[in-house]
């Protein structure tokens, strides 16, 4: 798979900071009704048509390193055990036991080479058979063999593992194959997770994720963190099929956010040393592909108006490995995502308050207003409720 184009990504930058009005080939972006950061039928329709229907990303390969590895993704109503099997097989299985439907796993994560029930003991292999139930006996219908953990489809995509609800997806390459070109040159498949947690956050899932898909918003509330390191008015996008984006800004001084050591990783390519790459990956990750470690960040709804943010701290194996190197990106990640995170409850108040029926975004705010669109097509256009559809402007836009 080809790589981006430096030249072509240089000289796209160069006609973005060049550029003084409207383009003129580029639609007019109509306001956007706010009833979709709100409204339960919304949210439920979400549910059913995106959450329901879609890869989601559990976990990075790196945390299922060794056989009998497990992580437990417990998002969107769902409690789902992803672990790799005896086989080296990774697999999902919803997480309900066959017997009275207890849950069977209830740490985040570790290592198991069977699954037992903490309710009677009925065990289960890593493939999901039946293994062992005490007392069988007492069980005259019970047919072993028919009373496997129920499976979840799950994929790996370049060391990323996924999982749909919908057992008649389409495969996980397919619906990621927009973003090959734009993170080839980049070694997602040796990413090594240095941390992982999760923050609360006070608004819609969705208007939480709009903050990170643009960069409009840099210089305002990132003045002395993000903005010294990027040139904010440089950003460029590209919208690709599937709701995915690239999105492209050029760095003010050194190769990474994190770090001044410009000499790590041979094996990243130099697009990615040169601009700060990000990925918005359909329908609630974002990453920003440095050569020296970043935060994989996904969005999940809690209610309509809470939500949470999952994030893995990264790095390809030949950036920096010292622990110390780790928690000081940390305090940098916190504190950006701190300047962002104080603004949430009140984006959601404003959106509740009557006063604001829609909202606007501008071109630089063209990558949410993608996200939206594709949410719009994935629930079917006919079924989003009256006056809480976006209106589908940009499809011309994408690229494949
Ligand atoms: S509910 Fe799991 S063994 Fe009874
Ligand atoms: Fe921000």
């Amino acid at each position: 798979m080809s790589e981006i184009d430096l030249e072509s990504i240089t000289i796209e930058i160069e006609e973005q900071l060049a550029r003084k009005a409207y383009p003129a080939d580029f639609p007019d972006l109509p306001p956007v009704p706010t009833g979709r950061y709100n409204s339960p039928a919304f949210a439920e329709l979400e549910r059913r048509e995106i959450w329901g229907k879609t890869w989601l990303l559990a976990c990075l390969a790196d945390e299922l390193a060794e056989p009998g590895a497990y992580v437990l993704f417990e998002r969107c109503g769902v409690s789902v055990i992803v672990s790799r099997g005896r086989d080296d097989v990774i697999r999902a299985f919803h997480n309900v036991c066959r017997h009275r439907a207890s849950a069977i796993v209830q740490e985040p994560k570790g290592k198991a080479m069977r699954f037992v029930c903490p309710y009677h003991s009925w065990s289960y292999g890593l493939d999901g058979a039946l293994l062992s139930v005490p007392e069988k006996h007492n069980f005259n219908c019970l047919v072993k063999a028919e009373r496997g953990l129920v499976p979840v489809r799950c994929e790996t995509w370049r060391g990323m593992i996924f999982i749909n609800l919908d057992p008649n997806a389409r495969p996980l390459a397919e619906s990621l194959a927009p973003l090959a070109a734009q993170t080839a040159g980049f070694p997602l498949e040796d990413l090594i997770v240095y941390d992982r947690y999760s923050i609360e956050i006070d608004c819609n899932w969705k208007l939480a994720l709009h903050n990170f898909l643009e960069g409009y918003h840099t210089t305002t509330v990132h003045p002395n963190t993000l903005a010294p390191y990027l040139l904010p008015r440089s950003f460029t996008v590209s919208l690709l099929d599937h709701g995915h984006a690239r999105i492209a800004v050029r760095k003010s001084k050194q190769a990474s956010l994190y770090s001044t050591d410009n000499g790590a990783s041979d094996s990243v390519s130099d697009v990615f040393k040169q601009y700060a790459i990000s990925i918005g990956c359909f329908p609630n990750n974002f990453f920003a592909l440095d050569p020296n470690g970043f935060a994989i960040q996904s969005f999940w709804p809690v209610s309509e108006t809470k939500s949470v943010m999952d994030i893995h701290v990264v790095g390809p194996k030949s950036a920096p490995s010292s622990p110390e190197y780790w928690s000081e990106m940390r305090k940098v990640m916190d504190c950006i995502a701190a300047e962002d995170l104080r603004l949430f409850q009140g984006i959601q108040n404003g959106v509740q308050s009557g006063a604001a029926p829609d909202i606007m975004m501008g071109f630089q705010e063209r990558t949410p207003y993608w996200l939206e669109e594709e949410i719009d097509r994935r629930i079917g256009l006919d079924r989003v409720p009256a006056g809480m559809a976006i209106q589908q402007v940009l499809q011309s836009q994408s690229v494949s």
